[in-house]
């Protein structure tokens, strides 16, 4: 578990952070400026922007483009509604962490109340930028996109998801259980990152579905390698606690599966999930070969 990230994502990482930083540079300027430096502080400054990579991966791969028009705001959108999930995740009254990306979270640095704000205001950001008539000129594909991260967000997707992993503190989950939960809270935010790339790229639907299940797929090696992590890795490494899963009593892979098995799983999966997108293309492209790399990255990763 020692892999760099590709070149590629890095590059991507800068792109949606430029983006990031002029949304925010441009909201400082309203009344509720310290809402705004919340929001920034949690949102930039570290991630593996691994959801924005998604996105631009598959813009690029549905558009044969480098920089399809709108792409770069879908991915800021899906970073700014994964930044709200962690600030929320960090709060005492969930997992009550204390360190993010290795820094104080959000909650610390500012205040609670603060933060719970600047969740809220990033989570409706995002939906924001996602409708916005300058990110593509057909209304369709803006509802769809909106569709999609409602829905990947909400009770069927992510906020769900966080629901049944407190659930999973009081009872023990079965590997299905663990699969279902860990498929809703992260892996439906990475689903609908790759497939709203798609969308914004102008994906057939032939694609779209080859998206849709390589993300399914990687979604779920990516948070079997959160878990592995969280019981091999050190805060150090990772920017946030280690070790939590276990005294916390949460249904992770490691926990119903074992290290070994479940790094098998997460290997299967990343293998399948290449194979499925590579069989959903004409030919094989540079931007095919980035998707293959940011999942082999999701469970190579070292933090
Ligand atoms: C952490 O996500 C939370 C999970 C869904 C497991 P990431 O590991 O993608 O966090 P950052 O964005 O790189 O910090
Ligand atoms: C959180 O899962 C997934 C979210 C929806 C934020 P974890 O609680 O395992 O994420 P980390 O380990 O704190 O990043
Ligand atoms: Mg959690
Ligand atoms: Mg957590
Ligand atoms: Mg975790």
């Amino acid at each position: 578990m020692s892999a760099t990230a590709p070149q590629q994502l890095l590059d991507d990482a800068a792109l949606t952070e430029t983006a990031l930083t002029e949304i925010f540079d441009g909201l400082a300027k309203t009344a509720a400026p310290k809402l705004v430096e919340a929001m920034r502080y949690a949102a930039m400054a570290g991630g593996k922007r691994m959801r924005a990579g998604l996105v631009l991966g598959a813009a690029r791969l549905a558009s044969g483009q480098e920089n399809p028009q709108g792409a770069v705001q879908v991915a800021a959108s899906f970073e700014c509604l994964h930044a709200y999930s962690l600030i929320h995740d960090d709060l005492p009254a969930m997992d009550d962490a204390e360190t993010r990306r290795g820094k104080p979270s959000c909650h610390i640095a500012f205040d609670e109340a603060t933060a719970v704000l600047a969740g809220d205001a990033l989570q409706t950001l995002a939906f924001e930028l996602l409708a916005d008539p300058d990110i593509h000129p057909d209304g369709g594909i803006r509802s769809g996109l909106v569709y999609d991260l409602a829905t990947a967000s909400g009770v069927t997707g992510m906020a769900g998801g966080q629901m049944l992993d407190l659930e999973a503190e009081t009872r023990r989950f079965d590997l299905d259980e663990t699969r279902i939960m860990q498929g809703m809270k992260t892996g439906a935010l990475i689903k609908a990152s790759a497939v709203a790339g798609g969308r914004i790229g102008g994906a057939d639907d032939k694609l779209l579905a080859g998206l849709a299940q390589y993300a399914e797929h990687l979604g779920l090696a990516f948070q079997i390698a959160d878990d592995i992590l969280d019981r091999q890795s050190d805060a150090a490494a990772m920017g946030k606690p280690t070790g939590r899963d276990e005294t916390a009593g949460k249904a992770s892979f490691v926990d119903v599966m074992g290290i070994d098995a479940a790094t098998n799983e997460a290997h299967q999966l990343v293998e399948n999930a290449n194979k499925i997108l590579a069989e959903s293309v004409e030919n094989s492209t540079v931007w095919l070969d980035y998707m293959t790399k940011i999942s082999s990255f999701s469970i190579g990763r070292s933090h």
